[in-house]
């Protein structure tokens, strides 16, 4: 290995915020920003101004619906470092494509409202991160507000987020009468500024004892802090690092983005413990991202910001070596050469060609049509990496094209997007019914509103009544003779041609498995 490729992997750090919607992962993202200089605004942010210049709004629907639909990546400096941060949508609809996000990130921050504490979202996406033990770091927002006491909200964490947690810093007061908060980590008191700027104070202050702390937050505040100091003491044992990258335990942070209040402590923390760019699995090995042979995935596929452009953003993550622009890789499931004239980087709202990227960096590759979810690119391995499974979708409508003119148009926009990871599409064998099966109803009307906006052609709708759709596998031939033709009506096929078995009901699912034990029902695409 290079001595180069050495030094940018311990520059990097890839992680990703989640959260439930409004907690504040775009303040958050936005105060990162600001810190890292990528984005300039100056003093406290309202956030309706910086969100129309903050990158995770970029396509037209989602401007309309006010939710982040897109996934989008901003790159930082700072410190010395390169952050990518990968931007999550929050809404539950598009909870798929959070989900393959993760699989890109080495490590996660999670936003908590400290009103509303642990919500339904932040629960699902936590324990997707826990199936990886990605190591995580809470945040908990809104401190300037009244919220849920500070360990009722630990105990709240560990009980349905299932994490071990570790106070890093702990809030004196909050809402009214909140003054900042104390470091455990660096032993430090910060004190908080209402609509401060970057000049909250913080004071150097090793021992609480010290009668100093009444002069700073007055006596009831000192009492209860040398108080509530004492019980963290004896609950929580020493910070340990290695528990935190091993995903053992979670250190948690409290503070008020809006008012940038406990970022940049997060910040320093996380620049300091955070992983540096992590080995990938593949069906056929771990790839080390040391090694010098380059090997990428792609997890997201993005339209074109621009409809007059067909074309399309691949997202690719480095996970080994070195990326060369105009060099020829290999695209593995297509078993072609190709070579990327404009890989692109972003750097909060600049885009930029770059041309060499390092593991942990994600480019974005135009392409016209040439990747799916999953694809794997490398300098000539054939390569397949794990973990960014399709799932069985459990809400499904009948798909029909409305205006026979412009088939093609539909079948292209349909693959298309099939191909961006949007929804699945089934067709069902005896009648030839196209199916579309979506984890959230939101997709439905982003495909309908995409197809029309970027394809011209317009569909209508039919409901569908299934439960699940699941794929089916069976070593004996004869075994699954049979329950192909006795399930005849309820089979489809997917758009590689695996076959998928749609159960009316749980209880028809059941049944099914019942009656045919060989045959294997699998729910995710990863069998
Ligand atoms: P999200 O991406 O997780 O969905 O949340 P976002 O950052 O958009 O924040 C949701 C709301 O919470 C925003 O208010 C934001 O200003 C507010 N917020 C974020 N951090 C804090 C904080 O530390 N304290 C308080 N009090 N509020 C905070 P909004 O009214 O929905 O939007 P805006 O009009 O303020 O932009």
């Amino acid at each position: 290995m290079s001595n180069k490729l050495q030094e940018e992997i311990k520059k990097r750090k890839t992680f990703a915020i989640i959260s439930h919607p409004d907690a504040g992962k775009t303040t958050l993202t936005e105060k990162l920003l600001l810190f890292g200089g990528a984005i300039q605004v100056a003093g406290a942010v309202k956030s309706n101004k910086i969100k129309k210049t903050t990158v995770s709004d970029f396509m037209e629907i989602e401007k309309q619906r006010g939710i982040s639909v897109a996934t989008s990546v901003m790159a930082f400096e700072y410190d010395g470092l390169k952050i990518n941060i990968l931007d999550t949508p929050g809404h539950k609809d598009f909870a798929e494509d959070t989900y393959r996000t993760l699989t890109a990130v080495d490590s996660v921050i999670v936003v908590i409202d400290v009103a509303k504490g642990v919500e339904e979202q932040t629960e699902k996406l936590v324990s997707v991160c826990r199936m990886r033990n990605t190591p995580i770091i809470v945040f908990i927002n809104k401190l300037d507000r009244e919220g849920k006491d500070g360990f009722d909200l630990l105990d709240e964490i560990e009980a349905k987020l299932g994490l071990h947690v570790m106070p890093l810093s702990w809030p004196i007061g909050m809402g009214q009468t909140f003054q900042g908060v104390y470091n455990l980590f660096e032993k430090k008191l910060m004190l908080f500024k209402p609509h401060g700027k970057q000049d909250d104070e913080v004071i150097e202050f090793n021992d609480l004892s010290n009668p100093e702390l009444e002069k700073h937050i007055g006596n009831r505040a000192a009492a209860t802090l040398r108080e509530e100091s004492e019980i963290l003491h004896e609950v929580y044992p020493d910070f340990n690092k290695q528990d935190y990258l091993d995903g053992k335990i979670s250190p948690v942070f409290f503070g008020s983005a809006v008012n940038n209040f406990g970022v940049k402590e997060l910040l320093d923390c996380f620049i300091q413990i955070a992983p540096n760019p992590l080995p990938r699995t593949t069906e056929e090995r771990v790839v080390n991202p040391t090694e010098d042979k380059f090997a990428g995935f792609v997890f997201k596929i993005h339209a074109n910001i621009d409809p007059r452009h067909r074309d399309r953003i691949a997202f690719m993550r480095i996970c080994s070596g070195t990326f060369e622009r105009n060099t020829n890789y290999l695209h593995v499931r297509q078993g072609k050469q190709m070579r990327f004239s404009n890989p692109t980087s972003f750097m909060a709202a600049k885009k930029e060609i770059v041309d060499e990227a390092f593991p942990g960096d994600v480019v974005g590759l135009y392409d016209s049509g040439n990747f799916k979810i999953g694809d794997s690119i490398t300098e000539g391995e054939s390569l397949h990496f794990k973990g960014i499974p399709a799932f069985s979708p459990e809400i499904f409508r009948f798909v029909e094209n409305k205006e026979p003119m412009k088939y093609k148009q539909f079948q292209k926009g349909l693959e298309q997007l099939m191909d961006e990871g949007v929804a699945q599409l089934f067709l069902r064998e005896f009648d030839g019914r196209r199916i579309i099966g979506v984890v959230g109803n939101l997709q439905f009307d982003v495909i309908k509103y995409r197809l029309e906006g970027e394809y011209g052609a317009k569909v209508e709708y039919e409901p569908a009544n299934f439960h699940k759709a699941c794929w089916v596998t069976c070593e004996d031939k004869n075994a699954f003779q049979e329950f192909k033709e006795r399930r005849r009506r309820d089979l489809a096929t997917d758009k590689d041609g695996n076959l998928v078995f749609l159960a009316e009901s749980s209880w028809m699912l059941k049944m099914t498995q019942e009656n045919h034990p060989k045959v294997q029902f699998h729910f995710t695409s990863e069998f």
